[in-house]
């Protein structure tokens, strides 16, 4: 299994594995025009010659990002693809100096065992929810907000943990 940047070649593929996740409300829907615009966020796995998961890393200000579009296909679920998508985009955000990495989302036990933690969804900037316009659940959100804090994080509010 490769995990490697999206290009545009694999636009066709990513767009069904989003769409079936979002037509069951787990996620957003991303047409092939919004993914073609964003590309440079995106990471892909890629397993018997064809792309099997997606994430999408997204810069919103200068110590947030969000996770987006993680999409693992049904065939390939459980064998720590996701995992490795999700440590992909944290890497991604550490090579840029983001401090916290955000998931809004219904796998919460997923994104504890990757070392997010649930915060208090008043507690984020609202260009975070710029993007709700387009969600059918728009007035009855109940997508748990989740952290993860990076090294960047660490070294710049407990410096003293950060060495240890
Ligand atoms: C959530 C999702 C991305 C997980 O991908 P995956 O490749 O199956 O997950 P992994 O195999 O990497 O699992 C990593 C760990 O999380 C656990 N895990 C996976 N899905 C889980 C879930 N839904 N709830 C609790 N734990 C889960 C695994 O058991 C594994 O634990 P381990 O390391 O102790 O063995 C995938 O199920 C998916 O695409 N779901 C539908 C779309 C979705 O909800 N995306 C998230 C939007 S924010």
């Amino acid at each position: 299994m490769e995990i490697r940047k999206a290009t545009i070649h694999d636009v066709d593929e990513m767009q069904p594995l989003i769409q079936q996740y979002a037509d069951q409300g787990l996620m957003l829907p991303r047409s092939a025009k919004s993914l073609y615009e964003h590309i440079q966020c995106f990471t892909v796995a890629v397993k018997d010659g064809k792309v099997v998961g997606t994430v999408g890393l997204h810069i919103l200000w200068k110590d947030l990002a969000e996770v987006r579009s993680l999409a693992v296909d049904p065939g390939y679920q459980g064998q720590g693809i996701g995992r490795k998508l999700v440590e992909r985009a944290i890497w991604e955000a550490e090579q840029l100096g983001v401090e916290q990495v955000l998931s809004l989302t219904y796998q919460a036990d997923f994104f504890r065992k990757l070392n997010f933690h649930i915060v208090d969804r008043d507690s984020l900037p609202h260009k975070v929810w710029k993007d709700c316009v387009y969600c059918k659940k728009f007035d009855r959100c109940d997508e748990i907000a989740m952290v993860y804090y990076t090294q960047s994080f660490k070294s710049v509010h407990d410096p003293v943990a950060s060495i240890l």
